[in-house]
């Protein structure tokens, strides 16, 4: 089995981001994300501190927005709206999940398409399903890099995604069928799952369930891309895939942590800097 090192994948992503934002720079364009977080969850904390890592690093300037856990919806879309009308202001990140009190769909709805740099605006999302697309969708198109990088061609390939979130299953199925794999997408009501997963090529495991995928569920050589990030009892970070098992059967697998997520961030990375071309009108 060859491991997927995301995290040295996501720094060649990384370093064509900050090249373009210098890029940029000398035209007069300075790349700004606004990051938005509600509440204390301290997932969040460290997936928004990571993200604000990635902006210094590719040259983006970074807003942090961190609003108490109390927050009415009302104030979080009366600042949405302030940072819609932002000039400077190129993207616009809302940590999920927010607290119970607000509606996730109406804060998505209410970010500016052009500004939606995690691609979750249904405009977005409808434009992904088209193939016909501005934005990436975070993980899934980390996803598709770390495939890429095996020399696993996706076409024509058994494809079976676990998971159908808006966030990760369904985009991900939209964009492995844009690269001509043949998708199945499996979920919790799902008949005979072990026996669907064993005839991917392509495996990618997007549940939230710690070591959900067994060995048996996965055929000799298949790339296994592990969405997951399950925080264990001992505080330990673990995917959805039993690793150690998985790893005698897959060919290729990603690592938790140092796998698909640092290549979500650097995938918002490259989306700032296409909104910032957009909006200035500057062609690839
Ligand atoms: N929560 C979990 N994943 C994500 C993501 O990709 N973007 C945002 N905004 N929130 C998330």
């Amino acid at each position: 089995m060859q491991l997927i090192d995301g995290k040295q994948i996501s720094a060649q992503v990384k370093e064509r981001a900050a090249a373009e934002t210098a890029k940029l720079s000398e035209q007069g364009v300075a790349v700004c994300l606004a990051v938005v977080i509600v509440g204390d969850d301290p997932a969040s904390r460290i997936y928004v501190n990571n993200k604000k890592k990635a902006c210094a690093f590719c040259g983006i300037r970074s807003e942090e927005y961190a609003l108490p856990a109390e927050t009415t919806e009302e104030e979080l879309l009366a600042l949405v709206e302030k940072l819609n009308a932002d000039q400077a202001v190129n993207g616009i990140l809302v940590q999920l999940p927010l607290p119970r009190q607000i509606n996730e769909e109406r804060v998505i709805a209410a970010i500016r398409p052009e500004k939606d740099v995690d691609a979750f605006h249904a405009v977005n999302v409808g434009k992904i399903m088209i193939g016909n697309y501005d934005f990436l969708p975070c993980t899934p198109a980390g996803c598709i890099e770390l495939i890429d990088s095996t020399g696993v061609s996706i076409e024509g390939k058994r494809c079976v995604v676990i998971g159908r979130s808006n966030i990760v299953g369904k985009p991900m199925a939209m964009l492995l069928l844009h690269r001509n794999g043949t998708v199945t997408i499996c979920h919790s009501r799902t008949k005979n799952l072990s026996e669907i997963c064993r005839e991917a090529d392509i495996l990618v495991a997007a549940v939230g369930k710690a070591n959900f995928v067994t060995a048996d569920m996965v055929k000799e050589g298949a790339v296994v891309i592990d969405v997951g990030m399950n925080r264990l009892d001992n505080g330990k970070l673990c995917g959805d895939v039993d690793f150690e098992a998985v790893s005698k059967v897959a060919g290729y697998l990603t690592p938790v942590p140092g796998g698909v997520g640092p290549m979500t961030i650097a995938t918002l990375m490259q989306n700032t800097v296409k909104a910032a071309k957009i909006q200035n009108g500057i062609k690839d």
